[in-house]
């Protein structure tokens, strides 16, 4: 079905390069059902407010990725919706709370500089701002040598090129969403103090690389807690990844120094259990201790559908029996396995859209 290249569906930007700023904008859109319509409806002219504000200055390499709520996307698209959405599913374990927040659409705004992100967040608040709520808003920026505010590198193991292609956009096995990810949020608050307070080697078993020279720890050096061990997941013996674009944010002078983490997957269940590793532990009570210095203070999951898809959308009014028979969600507590990832995207290879 999806061999000619005439009937590829566009994806959204997923595969961007790393941007120097960015802005994370998550709104809930307000419960009225003209509100739905005006989302909807500026989903088929977002692409063309993009390119407006892009071509203002085509150097700063503006992209903007849309991607909907489990929820919103029933209320705004109804049926088929994409297979392996639901809600943000939490995990809790001792102190530790990876916690859902309220969030129907998350616009991850990148480019090489801010103003152009500021603008395009404007343009996009300007023209559905009476129709949605703010439920969250970040400014992120790249910090030295694209270290996190806690000072690591951060990015070093994504997955490039085809690989990249393959962790992040859904392929034949959803057919009607190929060319779609999975995106999973959580703006996380560090603790600089207690971070600080302990020794760089301290910090590297934690992490699992070295501080400087961004090394990895070999492995009869890095615990199994290590932030970089829980994080590996590997299926049939093969590693499973996922496509991270993660941004340093906060406000020195509250005292606020935070990382904004940011997951692209082609199914949602990869990130999923690192966020269990993380959290619960892999065995349970092997938690990730970068979390006695970090806490989550949003998570929500989101589906970025295809270019393509968004543009009919905007068209179009949904089916009224989509609309009148919410369809089952999946079932957000199961921890079944992640789905074959080996399924063929082959006619997505090559597209690559930054
Ligand atoms: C406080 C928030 C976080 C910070 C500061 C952070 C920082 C880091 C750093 C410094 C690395 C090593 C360099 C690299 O390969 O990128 C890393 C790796 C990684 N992180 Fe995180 N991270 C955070 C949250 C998360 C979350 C929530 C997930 C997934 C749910 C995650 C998934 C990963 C993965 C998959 C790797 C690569 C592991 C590997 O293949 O070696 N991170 N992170």
């Amino acid at each position: 079905m999806l061999n000619e290249p005439d009937q590829l569906p566009l994806p959204q930007p997923v595969l961007g390069p790393l941007t120097r700023a960015a802005i994370f904008l998550v709104v809930t859109i307000n419960p009225e059902t003209e509100s739905y319509e005006a989302v909807r409806s500026f989903c088929g002219d977002l692409a063309g407010l993009i390119r407006a504000v892009e071509f203002r200055d085509i150097d700063a390499g503006l992209t903007c990725i849309a991607a909907f709520g489990s929820d919103a996307w029933d209320r705004l698209f109804g049926n088929p919706r994409p297979a392996e959405l639901h809600p943000f599913r939490e995990f809790r374990s001792g102190k530790r709370h990876a916690i859902a927040t309220p969030g129907d659409v998350l616009f991850h705004i990148r480019a090489g500089r801010l103003d152009i992100c500021f603008e395009l967040a404007t343009q996009i608040m300007e023209r559905i701002g009476d129709a949605v709520a703010i439920a969250d808003e970040v400014q992120g920026f790249r910090y030295f040598e694209d270290r996190d505010l806690i000072g690591f590198v951060d990015g070093t193991e994504n997955p490039r090129g085809t690989l990249a292609l393959e962790a992040a956009l859904v392929g034949a096995e959803d057919a009607p969403f190929a060319g779609g990810s999975y995106v999973i949020v959580q703006k996380y608050l560090h603790d600089m103090k207690a971070w600080n307070a302990l020794s760089t080697e301290a910090q590297e078993l934690i992490i699992g690389r070295r501080k400087l020279s961004d090394i990895e720890l070999d492995d009869t050096t890095k615990p199994a807690s290590a932030h970089t061990a829980l994080t590996v997941i590997e299926e049939d013996g093969k590693e499973v990844k996922i496509l991270r674009d993660n941004m340093p944010f906060g406000q020195p002078g509250r005292g606020e120094f935070g990382t904004y983490f940011i997951g692209y997957s082609r199914n949602p269940r990869v990130t999923e259990l690192m966020l269990e590793n993380m959290f619960v532990g892999r065995p349970p009570g092997n938690y990730d201790r970068l979390l006695d210095f970090s806490q989550p203070v949003t998570g929500g999951l989101f589906f970025a559908p295809s270019v393509t898809f968004l543009e009919g959308a905007g068209a179009e009014q949904p089916a009224a029996a989509a609309i009148a028979t919410p369809p089952a969600r999946s079932d957000p507590s199961s921890t079944s396995s992640v789905r074959n990832t080996s399924l063929g995207i082959g006619s997505l290879k090559g597209e690559r859209h930054e």
